[in-house]
């Protein structure tokens, strides 16, 4: 089949989070299994461009429309890691990907959608016929729109469209001028609530909701996590809109990228191992606290690796550092956020503990240190308030890291308590808590330090089974198989 991805992000040369992973290890497991996939996305001036090869210029001359005129492009080729992609660079005065970072602006729905027209112009002019176009999140959710009201009456009658939301927080809500810049000329057919008008404000359109009405079929990143947006009130306003369009939504569990993601053969690690040679795990350990200059003794270490974003549960992070150092325990944060006022707060913090030798707070984001922590910790705190489905209690646990996460989205369908879990004790794999507050948190992650210092035999039996676990993309790799091939033109 020949799928072409739509995508603002991709591990690792343009991350801001799991969307990344989640292009690149789909797309890894789509050719594995002789698929012929294409990825296209812009040409940040902050893409990591050690990360690709043979990057050249590969269509000089593409003319995006745009407010009635055009926007001249130059698309580039080049290989991500064995994958085919073509980088998207206009030449324009708004210079909408030469910003120093990927998302943040004002301007950012009209600079998704202009990359996204110019992506479907690039499809058409260049005589691609994907038979899937696969598209992420509010940034790409127009694909389907252009596709079905503009380029199929231009011939491009192949093409499905499988749209994945990955975060139903962000939505792209936005006034009318975006229909005035990408050419959707009828305002008022636009403007309909069967269409791409917000379901809350009647004077606003939502492209995430253009996508779950245009798209042929919908996912979101795990089976709980889709039902809890359509029925159980995270849909952040889609839920109407979800339950109408209900017979081609689902969802699908994220895997994570085994070559990626791998402590027998990572690089970025001093000592590799597995699950049968567990103990050199330990001197991963003593590295990371080199490396954080942090004490060297006998203590569990609990680490928080992510976006320092509401969603995460930011009170819950910081109560977790406390109760973890009054438990004897250390505690490593490794996070970033664009807000300002959530920086400081964490700078803050950071300097109340700076003498603090079992505590390490890292602002920032750095692929590298994520890698020694993920291998080095011994618990992975995930107490997010709403998670469609996390990525870092997946390689946490690839790590055996033992994840202790709130019972929510893909979480949930992921992490199984060692103590009240319906599943057999081989397969139960970390720490689960319901409430969204303190002593919700003190009682998972109390059970997983008790266990560390009391039971230590039983703490290894669970890192074991957490390394068993198979989240790779195996598994959602033939899932999406199956949604392209129920959806596409036979
Ligand atoms: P989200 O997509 O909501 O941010 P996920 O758990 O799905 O959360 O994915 C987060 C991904 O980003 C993981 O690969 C994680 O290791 C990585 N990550 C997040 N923050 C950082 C950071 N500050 N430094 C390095 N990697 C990070
Ligand atoms: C989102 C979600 C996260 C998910 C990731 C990849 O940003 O917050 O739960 O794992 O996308 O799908």
């Amino acid at each position: 089949m020949f799928i072409v991805q739509i995508t603002p992000e991709l591990a690792p040369v343009a991350k801001v989070g799991g969307l990344a992973d989640v292009v690149f290890g789909i797309s890894n497991e789509l050719e594995i299994r002789g698929n012929h996939v294409e990825i296209i996305l812009p040409k940040y001036d902050c893409l990591r461009y050690d990360h690709i090869w043979g990057l050249c210029e590969t269509y000089k001359d593409l003319w995006v429309p745009w407010y009635g005129g055009a926007i001249h492009c130059t698309v580039y080729f080049g290989f991500v890691h064995g994958r085919k992609c073509f980088f998207i660079e206009p030449h324009s005065s708004d210079n909408f990907f030469s910003r120093g970072c990927i998302y943040g602006f004002n301007d950012d729905v009209l600079r998704f959608a202009f990359f996204t027209r110019a992506a479907m112009e690039f499809l058409w002019k260049s005589g691609k016929n994907p038979e899937i176009i696969h598209c992420h999140d509010w940034q790409t959710a127009l694909a389907p729109v252009f596709l079905f009201e503009i380029y199929k009456f231009l011939g491009m009658t192949h093409p499905r469209v499988c749209f994945t939301i990955h975060n139903f927080k962000h939505q792209g809500v936005t006034g009318a001028q975006v229909l005035q810049a990408t050419g959707l000329n009828r305002p008022e057919y636009y403007f309909h609530y069967d269409r791409l008008r917000d379901n809350f404000n009647p004077h606003a359109l939502n492209l995430m909701k253009a996508g779950v009405v245009y798209s042929n079929f919908v996912t979101t990143v795990s089976p709980r996590h889709a039902s809890e947006a359509k029925d159980q009130g995270q849909g952040f306003g889609l839920e109407p809109t979800l339950h109408i369009h209900h017979v081609k939504y689902g969802g699908v569990v994220n895997g994570i990228d085994y070559n990626m993601w791998n402590p027998e053969i990572d690089h970025h690690i001093p000592h590799r191992y597995g699950v049968d040679h567990i103990d050199e795990k330990y001197k991963n350990k003593k590295a990371l606290r080199g490396r954080l200059m942090i004490a060297d003794n006998e203590k569990p270490i609990v680490a928080f690796v992510g976006r320092l974003d509401p969603q995460k549960g930011l009170e819950l992070i910081r109560h977790a550092i406390f109760y973890t150092l009054y438990r004897r325990g250390q505690f490593v944060l490794l996070g970033s956020s664009p807000n300002g006022q959530i920086n400081s707060y964490f700078w803050s913090l950071k300097h109340q503990l700076n003498d603090n030798p079992d505590c390490h707070i890292e602002i920032g984001f750095n692929e590298e240190l994520s890698h020694l922590i993920y291998a080095g910790a011994d618990i992975m705190l995930v107490p997010s308030q709403f998670e469609p489905c996390g990525l870092t209690q997946l390689i946490a646990m690839r790590y055996g890291t033992i994840p202790v996460v709130r019972e929510v989205g893909g979480l949930a369908d992921t992490v199984f308590d060692k103590d009240y879990s319906y599943k057999p004790l081989h397969e139960r794999n970390g720490y689960v808590f319901k409430d969204y507050d303190y002593s919700g948190l003190e009682s998972a992650l109390g059970r997983a330090l008790s266990c560390y210092y009391d039971y230590p035999e039983h703490f290894r039996e669970l890192m074991k089974n957490a390394m068993r676990y198979d989240y790779s993309w195996k598994n959602p790799g033939q899932d999406y198989l199956n949604i392209y091939d129920l959806i596409r033109e036979k």
